[in-house]
């Protein structure tokens, strides 16, 4: 018996790197899995339909369920049929993850238009694409069913480059804090099916961070534990999948290698009510004094870069 017996799940972007670890793994849990992929270049150019073929193989040598459902994800009519496919082949869909995406890394100065929008499109439009067409469908599966709660995870990948707004990842970091909000509004919303949303994420040796100006941060050890093997996401994904999890919702969790964090809500670090409009003057007194011996940007919203 697994602790994903019986459910259906999406992986987009399942065609290699951690979305193929994720779509396996829920498969040995016992999900029975949409392999949707693109087939892109590491940089989202081009597109193949054998990496999504090839995950369904590995899935079904398991003995497990898997379909491919080859897409662009930032494609309503692509998200949609994704969705249906789900529902088609295998009666239901329970678990969305959000996985598929690319980077075109740049300085702001250098960074073309087409960096831009096609980064933000793969990343924001994709997870809305995706978590619309899951949530009209779990809305109407909630009506059908008199208002019960549904099985329902929403999955979204962000990466830590937007805590701490990573230099020469503009499109990126817009991105990935783009599709955390996303999801926390999404949270709010898929609460009254019963479903749940959270936020991953991950650091691992995979083709994004092999290549382009981030090449060898997480290179594989000679020797010793493996930190950035992108196999150790996969725990995580099915915890948070999983019937035990059916609580946990609005979370921003982060794995790699041994560490497991989850990040808080931001805080007001200065919260202060005047008597009267503020003035200049005024501000100036009182950011002036909370702002004295701050260093700029060091001591910014964004976490230290690491
Ligand atoms: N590798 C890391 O350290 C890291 C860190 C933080 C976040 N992430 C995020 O994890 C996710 C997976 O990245 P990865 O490192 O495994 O990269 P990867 O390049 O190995 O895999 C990405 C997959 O997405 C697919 N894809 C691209 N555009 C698509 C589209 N429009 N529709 C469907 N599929 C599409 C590609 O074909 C590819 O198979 C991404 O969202 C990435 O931003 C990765």
């Amino acid at each position: 018996m697994g602790i994903l017996d019986g459910k259906v799940a999406i992986v987009t972007g399942a065609g290699q790197g951690l979305g193929r670890i994720e779509a396996l793994e829920l498969a040995r849990h016992g999900a029975s899995v949409v392999v949707n992929d693109l087939g892109t270049q590491a940089d989202g150019s081009g597109t193949n339909e054998e990496p999504a073929q090839a995950v369904v193989q590995e899935i079904e040598a398991l003995g497990a369920k898997a379909v491919a459902a080859f897409g662009d994800v930032a494609n309503w009519e692509d998200a949609e049929r994704i969705v249906r496919t789900a529902v088609d082949t295998f009666g239901d869909l329970n678990i969305m993850v959000n996985n598929a995406g690319f980077s075109r890394d740049g300085m702001i100065v250098k960074m073309t238009e087409d960096m831009w929008d096609s980064v933000i499109r793969v990343h924001m439009k994709g997870h809305f694409s995706m978590i619309r067409h899951t949530m009209a469908y779990w809305r109407e599966k909630s009506k059908a069913q008199g208002g019960e709660p549904l099985y329902g995870r929403l999955i979204s990948t962000a990466s830590d480059s937007f805590l701490m707004g990573n230099v020469g990842q503009p499109n990126y970091a817009a991105a990935k804090a783009g599709i955390t909000y996303l999801t926390m509004s999404a949270a709010r919303e898929c609460q009254r099916f019963g479903a749940t949303a959270n936020v991953v994420l991950p650091r691992a040796r995979t083709r994004m961070t092999m290549s382009g100006p981030w090449a060898g941060i997480f290179e594989k050890p000679e020797e010793g534990f493996d930190t950035f093997a992108p196999e150790h996401i996969g725990p995580l994904l099915v915890w948070i999948a999983s019937p035990q999890a059916a609580h946990v919702s609005g979370q921003v969790l982060q794995l790699w290698g041994k560490h497991i964090r989850v990040y808080e809500r931001p805080q007001a670090a200065l919260d202060h009510e005047n008597e009267t409009a503020w003035t200049v003057d005024e501000l100036d007194k009182v950011l002036g004094s909370f702002f004295e011996g701050k260093k700029p940007v060091e001591d910014g919203f964004a976490l230290p870069m690491a």
